[in-house]
């Protein structure tokens, strides 16, 4: 492991003004995406779609840092033949991909899920690494539901232990882990709850981090939010979100980690820039603080493309104008009155 090159691929991806897009939804996932703008998810037709974002120009060379891949992405080429990765590297972006196998059933924890994956994550990340990634990504999920006495310490425990496995063998790969342990907002739970529930996950998972000897200068932590569950009928503002989020990762993320990318996690696309914008206008912070959207950056260019040649063009203004209020966020430089001017 060489932890300088490390260190410099993960300053890059949280580079001032630079955040990642999270490309990676599995062909279940980007059915569903696609189901809602009625386009068939046919291989084709994933293709095209991701090409659009990988080819917006202005998007890819100023505000996206790095692009999480699914595995039928990397191995894909363009309708020209060039390969989606080349794409994305003569951008000036660093290409990632998605090394976890989804979730199953934790045994004994009902309702809770394990992600899996580490069986021949070695072999899988020296290929992965030879065909461009230069970091990765695995997603824990981790539901609240009080009621059932969810989450369980086996639970937050187990899938911080395969966090930090997965860390561990991709620094031995040179290649930068994205350690995502996510709190799902799906729930009814308050903010407090989200914070509560969201500290213990993080406080464990730099426990096995360190177990597993990972280097803390070579990683990015990927976490929620502290959020309210989307069906609370208690709804946090934007600066309750901000200063709690701050307070909660201050108190739990060491300040060797390069930096903290969010997921949007099913915020809408304007409520994740707001908090990202909000939490960089306090300031005063010891890492880079930036997006690593999925859903809140490509809403919208989904919808403006919905699969029709003549709508690229369409498509990628709509990603870009996403990208661009994002990385003015990552900067705390956001205004919603910035969002009416939408990009040519
Ligand atoms: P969302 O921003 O849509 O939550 O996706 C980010 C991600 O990569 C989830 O694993």
């Amino acid at each position: 492991m060489n932890l300088a090159d490390l260190n410099k691929i993960a300053r890059a991806m949280v580079a001032p003004g630079k955040g990642i897009l999270a490309a990676d939804e599995s062909s279940g996932t980007i059915k569903k995406r696609f189901d809602v703008i009625g386009v068939e998810s046919t291989e084709t037709n994933r293709r095209d779609y991701r090409e659009m974002m990988f080819r917006s120009k202005e998007a890819m060379s100023e505000y996206i840092s790095g692009v999480i891949l699914y595995d039928e992405t990397i191995w894909q080429n363009a309708a020209d033949g060039t390969p989606l990765v080349k794409l994305i590297e003569q951008s000036g972006s660093i290409p990632g991909i998605k090394v976890d196998e989804g979730t199953q059933k934790l045994p004994g924890c009902p309702g809770e899920l394990i992600t899996v994956g580490l069986d021949k994550l070695a072999e899988r990340l020296d290929k992965y690494y030879k065909q461009g990634a230069r970091f990765a990504k695995w997603r824990a999920v981790i539901d609240i539901d009080s009621a059932s006495g969810v989450p369980t310490h086996t639970a937050i425990m187990t899938n911080a232990h395969a966090l930090a496995r997965y860390a561990a063998l991709c620094q031995q790969a040179q290649i930068v882990p994205i350690v995502e342990p996510e709190v799902l907002m799906d729930g009814a739970h308050d903010i407090d709850t989200c914070y509560n529930v969201t500290e213990w996950v993080l406080k464990e998972t730099f426990q096995q981090l360190y177990f597993q000897r990972v280097a803390l200068e070579g990683m990015i932590l990927k976490p929620n939010m502290a959020i309210a569950g989307k069906k609370s009928s208690k709804q946090a503002s934007v600066q309750e979100v901000a200063e709690k989020t701050v307070k909660l990762l201050k108190s739990c993320v060491p300040s060797a980690v390069p930096g903290i990318a969010f997921l949007s996690g099913g915020q809408s696309d304007e409520e994740a820039t707001a908090h990202l914008d909000a939490m960089n206008k306090i300031g005063g912070l010891p890492w880079g603080l930036t997006f690593s959207y999925g859903r809140a950056l490509q809403a919208a260019p989904q919808k403006a493309w919905s699969g029709k040649v003549d709508n690229v063009a369409a498509g990628q203004a709509a990603f870009t104008h996403r990208a661009k209020m994002n990385s003015l966020a990552s900067k705390g430089e956001w205004s919603s009155s910035l969002e009416s001017k939408k990009a040519a």
